[in-house]
């Protein structure tokens, strides 16, 4: 198994590429389900998940290219992918496949719509919590699906197809959301959302759907509505850049001080986690060509955080802002709103010296002088980039284990960081 080592204590300097998201290209291109037509996806990152997520799609029948280098383009630019859901030949998704990753779960929308059946493995996905399915099951009832549970399958059957309907999510949920759009684009009949998530991988979904033909307002605010069409068609469209990695690199920088553009991203996306890298004693600074990240001598200031739904401060970003504050002068306080269990990377930075009590759904996180490196484990994606931001500011060598976790959700990380003057490197084996 792959490991990355890194030796601590190099400033950052240059510029880093931002790819495409991965939590908005992987419900879009479960969005090709929805179509017979072509569905052409830009700037799709590199990552294990899009092509497990490409494997389900290939098991239901999609057709898939991914189109070869053009001129000007270089190895940051990102995948161009071609999806063909001409052929649905299988409606289920099986349990080797949806365990590997959560979002694969969301097939059941597509395919109910369009097939009036599905047949989907409960989920897997990274270990942060209990992570229920019961609000996207709620979505699919209440545009007229009928639901069965067996053998830890939920099978969906719409055999008149879906019609429109009303869902109010008690709590508010990225995938409840991406579910209840994909479905009632091809529902009968008007579909109001309310409590809807308005994370801009949302709002990317909608766009991409509108460009399909579905006629849907109010996509990136809580209350979305839906008039269903019967067919939807081709599109092409751009994966909106990645909120996690430009916040997980603006921490990066933050900790390790130095200067560095972030290409290819957009300041809006993430403006509560920005506003925290302030407080903290950053400057941040945006452009044309993206943001700009520098901390020069000053000491890193505490901090409190509490995650919230978009446009509060992001649950993936939580594991990296400690981090970071293991380092600040004097006592941060993390509050963890939406996963109950996503501490797994407290015991790991204590491994690498940082101070860190928990309290419930709280972390006190008293900063200390200096990190040591040592050998750590990566539990899940965000908790294992967390331990490398560490690693670039302990004292001597960090190997992280388990790296599969990393290569999940972020592209080359290892040539990104070590081209700005990280001391960074991939063992494989
Ligand atoms: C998405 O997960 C993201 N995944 C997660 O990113 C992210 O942490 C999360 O949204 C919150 O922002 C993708 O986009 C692929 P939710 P999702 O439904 O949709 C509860 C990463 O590291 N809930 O918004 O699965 C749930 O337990 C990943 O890239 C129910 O109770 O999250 C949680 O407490 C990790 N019942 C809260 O809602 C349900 O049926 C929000 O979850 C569904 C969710």
């Amino acid at each position: 198994m792959d490991r990355i080592r890194i030796i601590g204590g190099a400033p950052l300097h240059g510029a880093i590429p931002i790819s495409g998201a991965k939590n908005a290209a992987l419900p879009l291109m479960i969005a090709s389900l929805l179509t017979e037509d072509t569905l052409e996806l830009t700037n799709v990152p590199r990552l294990a998940d899009i092509n497990s997520l490409l494997r389900i799609l290939g098991n239901h029948g999609v057709d898939y290219t991914i189109a070869g280098k053009r001129p000007g383009q270089t190895a940051e630019t990102g995948q161009t992918i071609r999806l063909s859901a001409r052929h649905i030949i299988d409606t289920t998704a099986p349990y080797e496949l949806v365990s590997t990753m959560r979002a694969s779960f969301w097939v059941i929308a597509p395919l109910v719509a369009r097939i009036g059946e599905a047949r989907v493995s409960m989920p897997g996905g990274c270990a942060i919590g209990t992570r229920p399915v019961d609000l996207l099951i709620m979505a699919l009832e209440r545009l007229g699906a009928e639901i069965e549970i067996d053998r830890g399958y939920v099978i969906a059957r719409a055999p008149k197809g879906l019609r429109g309907g009303e869902i109010a999510f008690p709590k508010v949920t990225v995938g409840g959301t991406h579910v209840a759009l994909m479905a009632a684009a091809l529902a009968d009949g008007v579909t109001v959302i309310d409590n809807a998530a308005r994370e801009p991988e949302v709002a990317d979904l909608a766009a991409c759907l509108i460009k399909m033909g579905a006629k849907i307002a109010g996509a990136g605010t809580s209350r979305i509505v839906v008039e269903g069409v019967s067919r939807l068609h081709g599109a092409t469209h751009e994966v909106l850049p990645d909120r996690i990695e430009t916040g997980t690199y603006a921490m990066a920088v933050a900790m390790t001080g130095g200067d560095v553009l972030l290409q290819n991203t957009r300041p809006e996306l993430l403006e509560s986690a920005l506003e925290v890298l302030r407080r903290a004693g950053t400057d941040i600074v945006a452009s044309n060509e993206g943001i700009r990240v520098r901390r020069n001598g000053a000491a890193i200031a505490p901090v409190d955080v509490t995650t919230d739904p978009y446009p509060g401060f992001p649950t993936d970003l939580q594991a990296q802002i400690m981090a970071l504050m293991t380092r600040a002068k004097g006592t941060s306080r993390i509050r963890e709103t939406i996963f109950e269990n996503r501490f797994m990377h407290v015991q790991e930075l204590a491994r690498l010296g940082a101070r860190i009590r928990l309290d419930g759904d709280c972390a006190l996180v008293e900063g200390v002088e200096r990190l040591k490196g040592a050998p750590v484990m990566a539990t899940d994606l965000r908790a294992s980039v967390s331990l490398v931001i560490a690693g670039l500011a302990a004292e001597g060598e960090t190997t992280i284990n388990r790296v599969y976790h990393l290569d999940r959700g972020f592209e080359a990380l290892e040539v990104k960081l070590g081209r700005c003057g990280a001391q960074i490197e991939r063992l494989r084996g």
